[in-house]
């Protein structure tokens, strides 16, 4: 199995076993989702994270990055059907929880370290057979510099693979997206929406930017299936104390005594869309765009 070359831990970069720093960034991205614990929701997300893996079509001993991995729902599974996989991700807490999942899982084929998708310093050019990004690489604020880098560490004759929600879809990330939007303050000039990675025309812009003729991209939506053990109501408080944006939204709802108003809307989007058929269980399937580039 070949090894990928990743950057050298720094002497000063923390271990899983210290605390994580007190200062929150100066980089808004990466203080986002920094901010909560994503783990929190990523263990509702294992399921379809494992599904979507096999279905890629992960192979023993492939190359594969994995590009905004938080704490591992697709690096770990892709690992365990033997690919060489490398998480990287901007929240240096997730990276700390994904190699102890690693640790735990007894995994020596899978890593993970800090990286930002605008700039992937330190990996080298063509080191990648699958380069794959569900939900991750989205959140980058350079988008146009997100698909060259991508282009760029995936070799010829391999694949890249990501999964970008969908602006006004009716399912459940869009929708929260939405309403924490409506009560977030407006972003700064400049700033690009994640969501615009769920345009196909855009993606096909972008991915051309950086070399890929349209006929080497193919769409397809999916679903994306959250499964919390407990009823909508708690997986709501899960999203407003763990997810970054809804964080935010309940930060700005909060100082202009709307927050009542934000829980109410998004705990009524969750009862609606929750199929399990039961108070104590919640399920429910989000539909996204799975874009597949032919490098
Ligand atoms: C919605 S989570 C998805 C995590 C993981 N792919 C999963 O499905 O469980 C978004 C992830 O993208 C990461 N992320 C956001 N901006 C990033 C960037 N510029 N570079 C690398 N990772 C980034 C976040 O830290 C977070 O782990």
């Amino acid at each position: 199995m070949t090894t990928i070359a990743a950057t050298p831990r720094s002497a000063t970069e923390p271990s899983a076993s210290q605390p994580r720093p007190a200062q929150p960034s100066t980089n808004p991205n990466k203080a986002l989702w920094e901010k909560g614990d994503f783990t929190r929701i990523a263990r509702t997300m294992r399921e379809s994270g494992e599904a979507l893996v096999r279905a890629i079509g992960v192979a023993p001993g492939q190359r594969v990055l994995d590009l905004g991995s938080g704490d591992g729902t697709t690096a770990l599974p892709a690992a365990q059907l033997g690919a060489d996989v490398l998480g990287v991700d901007i929240a240096a807490n997730l990276v700390r929880a994904g190699q102890a999942r690693a640790r735990e899982a007894g995994l020596a084929n899978l890593r993970f370290q800090e990286g930002d998708a605008c700039a992937l310093d330190g990996l080298e050019d063509a080191s990648f057979d699958l380069s794959v990004s569900i939900f991750g690489a989205m959140f980058a604020p350079r988008p146009l510099d997100v698909a060259r880098e991508l282009v760029r560490v995936t070799r010829r004759g391999g694949r890249i693979v990501m999964g970008n929600w969908i602006p006004n879809d009716p399912t459940l990330v869009a929708q929260i997206l939405k309403i924490s939007a409506a009560h977030t303050p407006p972003p700064p000039a400049g700033f690009v929406s994640p969501m615009t990675w769920g345009v196909e025309e855009t993606v096909l812009e972008r991915f051309a930017a950086a070399g890929i003729s349209a006929g080497n991209v193919a769409f397809s939506r999916e679903t994306f299936t959250f499964r919390y053990p407990g009823a909508p109501g708690a997986f709501v408080e899960e999203f407003r104390n763990y997810y970054g944006p809804t964080m935010n939204a309940f930060d700005a709802a909060d100082k202009n005594g709307k927050a009542l108003d934000l829980r109410e809307a998004l705990v009524e989007l969750f009862v609606r869309q929750n199929l399990s058929g039961r108070s104590d269980l919640t399920v429910i399937p989000a539909t996204f765009l799975r874009v597949t580039v032919s490098r």
